[in-house]
């Protein structure tokens, strides 16, 4: 065994990423980071671990200032905003950080400011000036974000200086067509500037022997992009910015530069710690510094980099500090098959959830483990919400555990009844409760959260089995012993049902355990088919879950189309003007009003219609495109605008004399350019 296998921690520091406060949490958010943080939090505490939960909102960078330009806000103003909500989101939740600070706060701009200093002081950054953008009219730098220009790779005019959003490519500034400034319009020119670089490359030996050698138990995807990472070389990075906004840099003449947000934000786990162990009364060195202390980073997959490599390197050179045993990074969960998207709303946010579906928090929680992205990028459908709920938290826990507490009623007054004789069902029934320890421990230790959840539920599964095959209810009249024996046993399940599952699904295991009129229990108990002793009175049954009705769904589909909907209208943009025609060009085109007195799909065709146009001189044919935009029917009658001298052509042996004006909508669908009120055909249009 290796030595790292033997090491024993006696406490652990659990980060979860800092959210932007920029916009509301959501569903992504929840599945990939804080309740797979949370549920390994809930599980280190029952097990009377002294474990900390650190978060808070990441306050800084361009991601602010940029939301607050769309807001027409200040960037205060949309971090309080978001702040409070999203720290609102996480606590209805029951996502339980022991704090959840902000990066706004002063004790984290101190803890930057001296974590900057300190490495400045030790020399362990290389100063650099360089030539970035800069807008003469605003007299500022400007981040990647914040210069557009066309795409080099697919001409997409709006495409930024980081990325284009139309092709996906990752940009830089330097490769725009065409760049200008998004504050002011101008084209940027460049101007020099200092910089502050961590240089990575020092470290990447140590990173070899931290990651590479030492962390081979690391989840597949994180070891998988570290080693691509460091094996494609590391360079420098700059850790400061041009920017008015974050932690501004603690050094003489360096008005309008701040710590980088990538640099500052991680050093907000540490200043929260601080805020905690001010409020209670604990050295917070203890954990950060001492080599016991067992450090998690739960993040998402685009934020690997950030926490293996470059926070690690952070660490390492200022020398104090410990560096992440574990970074169990997620992939990511789409919705609806399609990817997560604040900007374009395609998401669930989590605090309107909450008004859709009051009081089922662990139904979400539940599916969201259920269908963690924990090995692939996942997809979350409100069928598959829907299927869960009613056939497996409604159909198998919430029945069993109804069934087991109503029978005890019915028969026994809600006291536990006596363990009789035992039956080989309830020998196995018994059993079960107590391999479960062993089914789930294991798990949850290798951050497995969906096949734990499934082993736990095999417990209610299990117990919902016994119940239909000893069917008690039948039993009661002729052998009331062996009816109380299998009732105790099952009670025996719920009660053990209440430790396995709290850190899952912790708002119905305060439920249950509320009926079953017992404290929470810790993880030792759990595997003990004695935790209820016999005569031990329950409370009234009550319905843990409920079932949810196709119309609940439907209304959320229906909620996604209109987005979708609406995304396609905004994202649709007119065409670039054509090149200019003379007044004699336009004189040229003879239009008529016209109206439209027979229609007719051409035989064989999807697109076309053969439409007969009273013009007021003549009677004629026109072929138009427009069948799958309108019936014939609906349009016989229409007055209609026609290229009337648009030389005839043959289309589907038909001869076409004319063309009729048409004008797309936003949704892509053909409108009929029409004169305002009647007019007599023949009519011109000039
Ligand atoms: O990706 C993000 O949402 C970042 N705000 C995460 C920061 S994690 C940590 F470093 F603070
Ligand atoms: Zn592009």
């Amino acid at each position: 065994m290796k030595e790292k296998d033997l090491k024993t921690f006696n406490r652990y520091t659990i980060t979860a990423a800092l959210p932007y406060a920029n916009g509301p949490v959501h569903i992504g958010h929840l599945a990939g980071v804080y309740v797979p943080a949370d549920i390994y939090t809930r599980f280190l505490k029952l097990q009377g671990k002294d474990a900390k939960f650190i978060c808070g909102s990441d306050e800084h960078g361009v991601a602010i200032t940029m939301r607050a330009r769309k807001e027409g806000i200040t960037p205060q103003a949309v971090i309080d905003k978001y702040h409070h909500l999203i720290k609102d989101s996480f606590a209805q939740f029951g996502i339980e950080f022991d704090v959840y600070s902000r990066t706004s706060a002063p004790i984290h701009h101190e803890t930057a400011s001296e974590f900057f200093t300190h490495l400045y002081n030790k020399d362990e950054f290389v100063e650099e000036v360089s030539e970035q953008f800069f807008d003469e009219q605003e007299q500022q730098f400007l981040a990647d974000r914040y210069i557009q220009g066309n795409c080099p790779r697919c001409g997409h005019e709006n495409a930024y200086g980081d990325q284009c959003e139309n092709c996906g490519s990752t940009l830089s500034p330097e490769e725009l067509i065409n760049p200008r400034s998004m504050l002011s319009g101008a084209t940027p020119i460049k101007k020099e500037t200092k910089h502050w670089y961590l240089p990575l490359d020092k470290y990447e030996p140590w990173l070899r022997e931290y990651i590479l050698e030492g962390h081979k138990d690391w989840k597949n995807n994180v070891y998988g992009q570290c080693k691509s990472w460091i094996e494609s070389g590391l360079k420098p990075r700059a850790v400061t910015r041009d920017l008015d906004w974050g932690v501004p840099v603690p050094l003489k003449d360096t008005t309008g530069k701040v710590l980088y947000v990538w640099f500052d934000a991680p050093i907000g786990y540490i200043s929260a710690t601080r805020e905690l162990a001010q409020k209670e009364g604990f050295d917070w060195k203890d954990y950060w510094c001492k080599s016991d202390t067992k450090l998690v980073h739960f993040i998402g997959k685009d934020n690997i980099v950030f926490h293996c490599l470059i926070f690690p390197s952070m660490l390492k050179a200022h020398g104090d500090f410990i560096w992440a045993d574990q970074v169990p990074a997620n992939e990511f969960l789409n919705l609806e098959g399609n990817k997560i998207s604040t900007s374009r709303n395609w998401a669930v946010w989590l605090h309107e959830y909450l008004i859709d579906f009051p009081e089922k928090q662990d139904v979400l929680r539940y599916v969201l483990t259920a269908n963690a992205p924990e090995t692939k990028d996942n997809d979350f459908t409100w069928k598959d919400f829907q299927a869960r709920n009613n056939n497996e938290l409604v159909a198998i826990l919430g029945n069993f555990v109804n069934r087991a507490l109503v029978l005890t009623h019915k028969y026994f007054e809600g006291k536990v009844p006596v363990l009789g004789a035992l039956s080989d069902l309830d020998n196995q029934s018994i059993e079960a409760i107590k391999a479960v320890p062993a089914s789930v421990t294991g798990s949850i230790e290798q951050y497995r959260f969906r096949e734990a959840l499934a082993n736990a539920m095999e417990l209610a599964r299990i117990g919902n089995k016994y119940l239909a095959e000893r069917e008690p209810w039948k039993l009661a009249a002729t052998d009331i012993e062996a009816t109380g024996t299998i009732l105790n046993v099952a009670l025996q399940i719920c009660a053990n049902l209440t430790v396995v599952l709290e850190p899952f699904l912790p708002f119905t295991t305060s439920k249950l355990r509320a009926i079953l009129n017992i404290p929470k229990y810790n993880w030792d108990s759990l595997g003990n088919a004695e935790l209820l002793a016999e005569g031990h009175q329950i409370n009234a049954p009550a319905l843990l879950f409920n079932k949810i009705e196709d119309a609940e769904i439907e209304a959320q589909i229906a909620k996604l189309e209109a987005t979708k909907e609406a995304n396609a209208a905004a994202e649709k943009q007119p065409l670039p003007l054509k090149g200019s025609v003379t007044f004699d060009d336009f004189g040229k085109m003879d239009i008529r009003v016209a109206t439209i007195t027979a229609a007719e799909v051409v035989p064989k065709t999807k697109k076309l219609l053969k439409l007969t146009l009273d013009t007021g001189i003549d009677t004629r044919t026109v072929v138009s495109g427009i069948a799958e935009h309108f019936k014939p029917e609906e349009i016989v009658g229409k007055q209609v605008c026609l290229l009337a001298n648009l030389a005839p052509r043959e289309i589907k042996n038909i001869t076409s004399q004319g063309m009729i004006l048409m004008a797309e909508d936003q949704n892509g669908k053909l409108q009929f350019v029409q004169p305002g009120a009647p007019v007599w055909n023949g009519g011109t249009v000039n």
